[in-house]
């Protein structure tokens, strides 16, 4: 069977690292979480790092140019040829998805799903402030929420439009959750072995 290249969308605080991390054990696929990169730059004190942390603090998003050559080098490591991927927070911005799809498509490595964890706004604002990271200030969400609604949302609509997009209700335990994304997951990867 082919690796699993998946694409994870959601609100901030939806739980996609929550499940990323269990779909990779389950899939062997590489988790390539976006904000989990970014943090590590900004801990290792890298330029990236350097040029991240008021950014990420205030909410809002690392430029485009930046995190497309970050993914695009991440995605070209041999793991990744191998085992396939899963993305977590990106692409988030029109600019990003075009840039996903310019690796991806037409070539024998497509992507096999884009997976919207969907989780109202109450919610997601309780488990976020609940967690305290970093950036888990009232404000900050406020803004990771605003740039969600205008800049990751019409995501969905670009991913269904290409086929690819499942949308799986992210509100239960974490069990009940994950269930939900492998009866996807496994649905789609059949169908990718049907050819
Ligand atoms: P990023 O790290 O991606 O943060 P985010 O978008 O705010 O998303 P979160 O990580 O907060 O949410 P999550 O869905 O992973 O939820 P989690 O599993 O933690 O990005 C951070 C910043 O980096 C951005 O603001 C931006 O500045 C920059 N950045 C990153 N990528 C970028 C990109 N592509 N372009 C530009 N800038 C970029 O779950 C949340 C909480 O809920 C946890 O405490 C968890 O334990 C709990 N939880 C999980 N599941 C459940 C459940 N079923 N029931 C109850 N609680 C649950
Ligand atoms: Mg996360």
């Amino acid at each position: 069977m082919s690796p699993l290249r998946m694409v994870i969308l959601g609100r901030q605080g939806s739980g996609k690292g929550t499940q990323s991390a269990r779909i990779a054990d389950a899939y062997g696929t590489v988790h390539i979480s976006t904000g989990d990169m970014l943090r590590a730059a900004v801990a290792e004190g890298t330029e990236l790092g350097r040029r991240a942390k008021a950014i990420m603090d205030a909410g809002e998003l690392v430029p485009d140019e930046i995190m497309n050559g970050v993914v695009a080098e991440r995605l070209a490591k041999p793991d990744v040829v191998e085992r396939g991927f899963l993305l977590d927070g990106f692409p988030r911005t029109p600019d990003q998805a075009e840039a996903l799809a310019a690796i991806c498509d037409g070539t024998d490595r497509p992507l096999t799903v884009a997976v919207n964890l969907e989780v109202p706004v109450d919610e997601v604002m309780r488990r976020m402030l609940a967690r305290g990271r970093d950036d888990d200030t009232a404000e900050a969400i406020a803004r990771r929420l605003e740039l969600y609604e205008e800049q990751t949302a019409p995501l969905l609509a670009w991913f269904a439009e290409r086929g690819l997009l499942e949308t799986v209700d992210g509100l239960g335990t974490e069990d009940e959750v994950f269930e939900r994304l492998r009866a996807v997951i496994d649905a789609r990867l059949d169908r990718a072995a049907a050819g």
